[in-house]
């Protein structure tokens, strides 16, 4: 879906009209991959717009560019502020959220140090990634032949624009062979994750997922998903699972900010289960979107009320 090119995007302290927020040619990070950013979601909760898990996105955020050596001229609640400053000055209720931290401007050289270290936030209203049929009855999906980062490479846990070439080419390859999405193995052969989600694999009514030693990012929604899935009395396991495993599973779900929880339901073309969204799956699923919508209460205070007033109208969810 193209950019409107509206609104306003804050720049290294400033808000900017979305025409005029532009960088040099020359910026080191369009060279060498010299950025870290996030992806978090505002919702348009029954109580107004709140955004979600921002203060773990905004930590990771720092995470990632002080594992890249980058040092942020701007304090983890300055930049909280200014996401929240930057959607009401757009005036949305529901958007998703991109703070980027990157190399900016001065000379070319792959270190980058005597670049200056810049801030963009922008917020564009992006309501599903998949199609309302997909997060209800599944998507297919293959097995990459593209695997992970390895370990001690580019790091899985900083969220570096860099990881997204990997990303990209699991996600064409899955694209460019009819499938919806593809599943990555890391380099020893076990299950990581997908383009841009983590995984989970239902069998005998325990939930498993890799830990983050399989090259997986730490996932905000993998954390939301194991949180929830225990409060709702499930057993969830991290631990290293084989490719098989898969094929074997009751169900298999894909979690991330942009999609959410996305029922599986084939793998390489084999069926998961009985070919569509599991009862575990459903569970799941309709707890967090609960907990998104504020449709149940936020036992783990994870939604940040922007101070707007909720709709009167029904039918207004940010979905
Ligand atoms: C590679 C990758 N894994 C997992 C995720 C899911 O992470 P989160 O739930 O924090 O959005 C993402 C999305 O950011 C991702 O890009």
């Amino acid at each position: 879906m193209a950019f409107p090119g509206t609104g306003k995007i804050w720049m290294n302290g400033s808000l900017v009209d979305w025409a005029d927020a532009n960088i040099h040619i020359a910026s080191h990070t369009i060279h060498y991959g010299s950025g870290v950013f996030e992806g978090a979601r505002c919702y348009d909760t029954v109580k107004g717009p709140a955004c979600f898990r921002l203060d773990a996105h905004m930590r990771r955020l720092f995470d990632s560019a002080r594992i890249y050596r980058m040092d942020v001229p701007y304090d983890q609640q300055t930049l909280t502020d200014a996401v929240v400053e930057v959607i009401q000055a757009n005036a949305f209720r529901a958007c998703y959220i991109r703070p980027l931290i990157y190399r900016g401007y001065d000379s070319l050289g792959v270190h980058g140090n005597t670049c200056p270290v810049d801030v963009a936030i922008i917020v564009w209203e992006w309501p599903s990634y998949y199609s309302k049929e997909s997060v209800e009855e599944g998507i297919d999906v293959k097995i990459s032949t593209w695997a992970r980062n390895a370990p001690n490479t580019t790091p899985a846990m900083a969220k570096s624009v860099a990881n997204y070439a990997n990303a990209q080419l699991i996600k064409m390859e899955a694209d460019a062979d009819g499938y919806t999405e593809a599943i990555a193995l890391d380099t020893y052969g076990n299950l990581s994750e997908g383009s841009g989600q983590n995984i989970f694999v239902v069998r005998d009514g325990v939930i498993n997922t890799p830990p983050i030693g399989n090259s997986v990012l730490a996932g905000i929604t993998r954390d939301c998903v194991i949180t929830l899935a225990r409060d709702l009395g499930f057993d969830v396991r991290e631990q290293t699972l084989p490719r098989e495993t898969l094929y074997l599973a009751d169900e298999v779900f894909f979690v991330g900010t942009a999609v959410e929880v996305t029922p599986i339901r084939s793998v390489d073309r084999i069926a998961v289960g009985r070919g569509r969204r599991g009862p575990i799956t459903e569970a799941v699923q309709q707890r967090f979107f609960q907990i998104v919508r504020g449709d149940a209460p936020d036992t783990h205070g994870w939604l940040q009320y922007l101070g707007v007033p909720a709709a009167t109208a029904s039918g207004t969810s940010g979905r």
